[in-house]
């Protein structure tokens, strides 16, 4: 009887060291499909830009599913409800019948109709049996967007401290915030070149620029004055004649917000302050010219 206690404490070792072991290959495989997803989130042209931190939560989100030869994965004209990842075996894409291509594992597919929110527009099915990783449509979507709409929420934040927009809307400032696109500068570049044309509108968000003018071209530009943040420029050109009146340099880093013609008309464009900075308040106004003054003094 001894013997056979110590018999069924080996098979007992035995059959544990082998639990251990599965898990082991489990957790191996999983690391493995992680590592698979997420090369294939990356190597898609419509998620390559994603922060890494998006791409490990669509990877957190993704469930396993395995389907047998011959199943149709997606149909044409469905709505669809799932991104996937092909894992193992291969899928084919046909539209109206016709072969496009076939896809092999580490790729992404299903992708369109969730991004674009339109019907399927091919229809996917298993030439073999296939391994796939599934996200549903809500869950995609919300990580998709969560970038966009904390930086969103970021400008409006700093359009709404802006003294000139004061007045706007939190619709409009919504509608700035959605156009506007952020460009960052390094110290001496220049933003805007008197002379040029353009058709762009420039708030600070940070930093400072600094403002010169030449009054004729065999003489040294003079500085005008300088700009932080919170302050606009660029909005001269946007009336009439678009050729810009003074050049705009970076004073070290410098971000800018930059509105297109269009959008500055329909959005901005209307209000008083920013129409024109003959409005400016005489202790600005007075500001400038000390500023201006002093530097042509220098200079
Ligand atoms: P979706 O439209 O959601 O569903 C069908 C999927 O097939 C589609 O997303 C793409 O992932 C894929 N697909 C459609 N057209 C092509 C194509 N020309 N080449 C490769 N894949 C395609």
């Amino acid at each position: 009887t001894k013997i056979e206690e110590l018999r069924q404490r080996d098979a007992l070792i035995d059959e544990l060291e082998l639990e251990l072991d599965t898990k082991d290959d489990l957790i191996r495989q999983l690391f493995l499909s992680r590592e698979l997803i997420q090369r294939a989130l990356l190597e898609n042209d419509f998620m390559k830009h994603l922060e890494m931190s998006q791409i490990l939560t669509i990877m957190d989100c993704m469930h396993p599913t395995m389907l047998v030869q011959g199943c149709c994965v997606i149909e044409e004209g469905d709505d669809g409800s799932l991104v996937y990842v092909l894992e193992e075996g291969r899928v084919e894409v046909t539209k109206d019948g016709k072969k496009l291509c076939t896809i092999e594992p580490g790729k992404v597919f299903g992708e369109l109709a969730i991004l674009y929110n339109c019907t399927r527009t091919a229809t996917v099915t298993a030439l073999t049996d296939i391994k796939l990783w599934a996200i549903d449509r809500q869950g995609f979507q919300t990580i998709m967007m969560r970038t966009g709409l904390i930086r969103h929420s970021q400008y409006m934040e700093f359009l709404r401290s802006v003294p000139s927009f004061q007045s706007l809307t939190e619709d409009v400032l919504s509608k700035v915030a959605d156009v506007l696109e952020a460009t960052h500068y390094r110290d001496g570049d220049y933003i805007i070149r008197q002379g040029a044309t353009g058709d762009t509108f420039f708030i600070i968000s940070e930093g400072q620029v600094k403002v010169t003018q030449q009054t004729s071209a065999n003489e040294e530009p003079v500085f005008l004055y300088t700009l932080s943040k919170g302050d606009w420029f660029g909005e001269q050109a946007l009336k009439g004649e678009d050729v810009r009146t003074a050049s705009v340099t970076a004073v070290g880093d410098v971000t800018c917000l930059v509105v297109d013609r269009e959008s500055f008309k329909q959005l901005i464009g209307g209000l008083e302050n920013v129409s024109s900075r003959v409005n400016d308040s005489d202790e600005v106004k007075g500001k400038i010219e000390a500023e201006a003054a002093f530097f042509s003094m220098v200079s």
